[in-house]
């Protein structure tokens, strides 16, 4: 924070959109004509219509945003460094994919040039999309979550990382001893693990096929001996991989219990996809509290599936929303958004707009352990926010003529809007990235 900041900050807009969660209902809180104060620690300490707040003093600064909207930071739950440069390669499913594409990607990261100028670009497409705070996987070369985490610090945005495990199931150049590979993480969890309140250490498991028992079991010991760390890692993506699960480890019940029987599962959990878990699996993943992370855009673009949200909603699982990149085919939160409702809509479920922001933020910001810190605009979090211009599309700008209710505005937003609507990304109340002075 630069020693300049005057106290207190009042972002003025014309709208303010967030979401609230009482028991199963998730609600829009909306302000118009709005303002949000925020101190000099980054503290949301007021939020409200404008015309009520009380008159700026000498102690205030007045920052007005026009005709911006202020929403939440976006959350992406589960992203791939290495993987920004093989978006788009199609034709494969999931484990041809890898295999075609994927490995040999995450094989350039052992160079730390690369590693550094591929975390920095990701930081960089992030913020520009109004994410910020993320769970990132990067490749399993240590220098790769070093250079995330020094990339993510530096640009101010909130990380949770760690090296992806993995040896078995792909070529040398992307596998480790299991030894070698925890010896590497006690490091990283020393050097980063809540250096700052923005930084925390994810054990990260590629998936059950890239794990020996071995390494399965250094990495549960590894989490016993760090029960703050998180755990990150991907669950019945594919039927295929399902399958492939089975004949592997056939000692483990179902999938799921690859990990339980590892000491892998509990509230810091995040298990990306989930399409084909059974009733039994999602049952014990809400006990365990365990995070599943929807990755609608890498469903659709793989052909893994269409996830049922009712029933892992019904089973009482906690669920938040993810890019997956490179599966996944865009980093815009709009767009993970926009597949979300449609792979739902397809199945008779019509999501509202305050569900998908929801998912995206607050929902998201919990998963990540951060659900007191930000992920919605209330008094006492960190304002970490967004400054949207839908104005900047003209065909968002044309559409919201029409649109009476701030609902209906978001939906439109939801459906039509891209990087180009991101006029600023604030965390903690700072400007980490502003369209009109990129840097
Ligand atoms: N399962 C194991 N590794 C991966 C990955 O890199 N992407 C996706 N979508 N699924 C995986
Ligand atoms: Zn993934």
């Amino acid at each position: 924070m630069s020693p300049e900041r005057l106290p207190i900050t009042v972002h003025r807009a014309k709208e303010i959109w967030f979401t609230r969660r009482t028991g199963d209902s998730i609600s829009l809180v909306t302000f118009m004509d709005a303002a949000l104060a925020v101190d000099a620690h980054g503290k949301i300490t007021a939020i409200g219509r404008a015309s009520e707040f009380k008159s700026p003093s000498y102690s205030e600064k007045v920052i007005d945003h026009g005709d911006g909207i202020l929403v939440p930071g976006f959350v992406d739950a589960h992203v791939h460094c290495p993987q920004l440069s093989v978006i788009g390669s199609g034709g494969l499913p999931l484990l041809d994919w890898l295999t075609k594409y994927v490995f040999h990607a995450e094989a350039q990261f052992k160079n730390q040039n690369v590693a550094t100028l591929g975390a920095r670009r990701l930081a960089r497409e992030l913020m520009q999309n109004g994410v910020t705070s993320a769970a990132v996987f990067s490749s399993v070369h240590a220098v790769a979550a070093e250079a995330l985490f020094q990339e993510f610090d530096t640009a101010g945005l909130r990380l949770l990382t760690g090296k992806t495990s993995m040896d078995v199931g792909a070529p040398a150049a992307v596998l480790q001893a299991a030894h070698a590979d925890i010896a590497d993480q006690e490091v990283l969890i020393k050097r980063w693990h809540g250096k700052s309140a923005r930084l925390r250490y994810a054990i990260t498991p590629r998936f059950a096929l890239s794990c020996s028992r071995e390494l399965m079991l250094g990495l549960g010991e590894l989490r016993e001996r760090h029960p703050s760390c998180y755990v990150q890692t991907h669950i019945s993506e594919n039927i295929e991989e399902v399958a492939a699960v089975k004949e592997v480890w056939k000692s483990c019940k179902d999938y799921l219990a690859v990990y339980e029987d590892h000491g892998l599962i509990g509230d810091k959990t995040l298990l990306a996809h989930g399409i084909h878990l059974t009733n039994n699996e999602l049952m014990r993943m809400a006990t365990a509290k365990a995070t599943l992370v929807h990755c609608p855009t890498s469903n659709m673009f793989l052909g893994s599936g269409l996830l049922n949200l009712k029933q892992v909603q019904d089973s009482g699982v906690h669920l938040c929303l993810a890019s997956d990149i490179g599966a996944g085919t865009n980093l815009s939160p709009w767009q993970t958004m926009l597949e979300c409702y449609k792979i739902q809509a397809i199945q008779g479920n019509r999501l509202s707009a305050a569900e998908l922001l929801y998912q995206t933020t607050l929902a998201g910001a919990q998963s990540l352990g951060l659900g007191n810190v930000c992920g919605s605009l209330e008094v006492g979090k960190d304002a970490d926010f967004v400054v949207i211009k839908p104005s900047k599309k003209p065909i968002l700008a044309e559409r919201l003529v029409t649109a009476e209710t701030p609902s209906e505005r978001l939906f439109a937003c939801i459906t039509c809007g891209d990087d180009r609507i991101i006029e600023q990304t604030y965390v903690a109340g700072n400007l980490i990235y502003s369209q009109a002075a990129p840097t």
